[in-house]
C-alpha cells in the first residue's frame, strides 16, 4: 500500500467540543475545519475525538482502554454519544461540501484489532471521490469493552496505509515545551519526546496529549511526518495539509529505508 497522496487527519475532541461542557459540540469549530478542508486538493481519511462526548461518558461510567467487564449502559450510553457528535461531524462536513463517507471502527475490526485489509479498503473509497470518516470508538470484545483512541487509530491507519503526512488537530498552537505552555516547540525530535512535561487534562480517558504525543512518535517512527496544528485557526490546518510550515509543531518522520513487500 503506497498512500504517498494521503493525509490522515485526527481531528482533536478539544476542538470539536467545549471540553468543559458535556455533549456539546463547537459548530463554529467544526465548521471551520469543514470550509479549511473543502480547500484541500488530495487524499483524506478523517478520524475525529470524542471531547465532552465520549470522554464524558466514558469517565461517568467507568470507561477505559483495557478490556474491562463494565456495564451494558455503560458501553451504551458511550457509543450513542460518539454517534451523535460523528452525525454532528459528518452533517457539517457535508454541508460543507466534503464527501465524507461514514466508517466506524467496529466495521474494520477483526477480532480485537482493525484487520489490515478493511483498513486498506479505506483507500478504494478515496479512489472514488469519498472522504473516509472514523471516530474513537467504544469496542465489546469478548474479554470486555474498551476504547480505542482517534489516536490510536491514526496510527494503525498509518501503519497500513503509509500516508505522506499525519496531522493532529488540537485547540493549542501545537506541543509546549513546559506545561504552563510558554514555549512552543516548532518542530520536535523524536528522542526528545520522552523527555517533556504535560499539563494533566481533567477528563480524558485515553490519556490526553501525552498519549497523543506517544503515538505521534509512533508513527512518526514509521518514517512519516506528523503536525500538530491550531483547528481554531482552520487556515493552519489547510496549510499543514498542503505541506507547508504554519505555526505548530512538526515531529519530522525518521529517514527509513524503502519499505520492501513484505509487513
Ligand atoms: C475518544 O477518542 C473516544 C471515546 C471516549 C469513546 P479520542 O481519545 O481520540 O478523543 P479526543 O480527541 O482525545 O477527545
Amino acid at each position: 500500500m503506497d498512500g504517498k497522496d494521503l493525509t490522515i487527519c485526527k481531528l482533536g475532541g478539544s476542538v470539536i467540543t467545549f471540553k468543559d461542557k458535556p455533549l456539546t459540540p463547537n459548530i463554529k469549530a467544526i465548521t471551520g475545519l469543514a470550509k479549511a478542508l473543502f480547500k484541500f486538493d488530495g487524499k483524506l481519511v478523517i478520524i475525529h475525538g470524542g471531547g465532552s462526548f465520549g470522554h464524558y461518558m466514558a469517565s461517568r461510567f467507568g470507561l477505559g482502554q483495557s478490556p474491562a467487564k463494565t456495564s451494558p449502559e455503560a458501553v451504551a450510553m458511550t457509543r450513542y454519544s460518539m454517534l451523535e457528535l460523528h452525525l454532528t461531524v459528518l452533517r457539517i462536513f457535508l454541508d460543507a461540501g466534503l464527501t465524507v463517507y461514514s466508517v466506524p471502527l467496529s466495521g474494520m475490526m477483526n477480532q480485537r484489532l482493525p484487520s489490515r485489509q478493511k483498513m486498506e479498503a479505506l483507500v478504494n473509497y478515496t479512489d472514488t471521490g469519498l472522504i473516509p470518516m472514523t471516530f474513537g470508538d467504544v469496542i465489546v470484545s469478548r474479554t470486555g469493552s474498551y476504547i480505542v483512541s482517534g489516536d490510536q487509530i491514526a496510527r494503525l491507519l498509518s501503519k497500513h496505509l503509509r500516508p505522506r503526512r499525519v496531522l493532529f488537530v488540537l485547540d493549542v498552537d501545537g506541543i509546549y515545551q513546559d506545561p504552563e505552555k510558554t514555549t512552543l516547540l516548532r518542530e520536535l525530535k523524536i528522542a526528545k519526546t520522552t523527555n517533556l512535561i504535560f499539563s494533566k487534562g481533567k477528563i480524558d480517558v485515553t490519556g490526553g496529549i501525552e498519549r497523543k504525543v506517544k503515538e505521534a512518535s509512533r508513527i512518526a517512527n514509521m518514517g512519516i511526518d506528523v503536525s500538530f496544528v491550531n483547528g481554531l485557526v482552520p487556515q493552519r490546518l489547510l496549510d499543514a495539509a498542503q505541506g507547508k510550515n504554519p505555526i505548530g509543531t512538526v515531529l519530522k518522520g525518521r529517514k527509513v529505508a524503502p519499505l520492501s513487500n513484505s509487513r
